[in-house]
């Protein structure tokens, strides 16, 4: 079967930091690894092992030291600033530890954001939000404001919100860590039911292994390189 063209690639991706007397400090050092559509990824490492950091060069909100980033075959660096943040209205979801829901908007406004800051009409994208929401268990709260919902609530939206636009890769930087057990192992599966159901690739970076080897490919991060677990 021929290979499936790769939607994200690293090609040998060093990053270092600079401390503040002026000393380079490397945290990643020459990473490379393709993520093909439909693909779920986990990345773990220990604290401060470059998870974030790594992240934040996959979704182009940072700059590599050397080495590319490829989103379907396009260089990063090759694009403006503009042209990325355009580019990843339509190719990237993201879910963080904290829910970063906008206090003043109501459930279904925030998952509807990124349309918004699109700038694209939201009306084509009500019949998904409130999919999600059923999908979510959260049909009955879509008018209601973050603070009047748990936190296991605001995170499923931060979920329907990264998934929303209709993104090729979904990033989720610890999207579980302030979430009880239960709530913890219900987000992941939900993360996972919807990147399947709306084919979106997977990348997880996650401290807790049960979570990690639900995924297709797992990977470790430790002192900088990148290996297969
Ligand atoms: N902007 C920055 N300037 C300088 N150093 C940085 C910067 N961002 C991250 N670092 C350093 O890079 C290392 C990796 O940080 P990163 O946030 O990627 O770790 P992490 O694996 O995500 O950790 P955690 O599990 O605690 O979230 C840390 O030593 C951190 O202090
Ligand atoms: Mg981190």
């Amino acid at each position: 079967m021929p290979s499936l063209s790769p939607i994200l690639s690293l090609e040998n991706i060093s990053k270092q930091f600079y401390s503040p007397g002026g000393q380079a400090v490397p945290v990643l050092q020459n990473i490379s690894f393709i993520v093909e559509p439909n693909q779920t990824i986990s990345i773990s490492g220990e604290s401060g092992s470059g998870k974030s950091t790594l992240l934040h060069l996959i979704g182009g909100l940072d700059c590599p030291s050397s080495g590319s980033v490829l989103w379907k075959g396009k260089c990063l660096a090759k694009l403006s600033t503009d042209q990325i943040a355009t580019l990843r209205q339509n190719f990237m979801g993201f879910v963080f530890q904290n829910p970063n829901l906008i206090p003043e908007l109501n459930a279904l406004e925030n998952i509807l954001l990124p349309i918004r800051i699109a700038g694209k009409k939201l009306q084509p994208y009500l019949p998904k939000a409130m999919n999600l929401l059923h999908q979510l268990y959260i049909q009955n709260q879509a008018k209601q404001i973050p603070e009047k919902l748990s936190g296991g609530e605001r995170q499923r939206i931060a979920i329907a919100r990264a998934l929303i636009a209709n993104p090729e890769v979904v990033i989720a930087d610890e999207p579980t860590g302030n979430l009880d057990e239960k709530n913890a192992a219900a987000a992941i599966e939900l993360l996972l039911e919807l990147c399947k159901k709306y084919h979106s690739s997977l990348i997880l970076v996650t401290h807790n292994m049960a979570f990690a080897q639900k995924m297709q490919r797992s990977f470790v991060l430790k002192q900088g390189e990148f290996k297969a677990i």
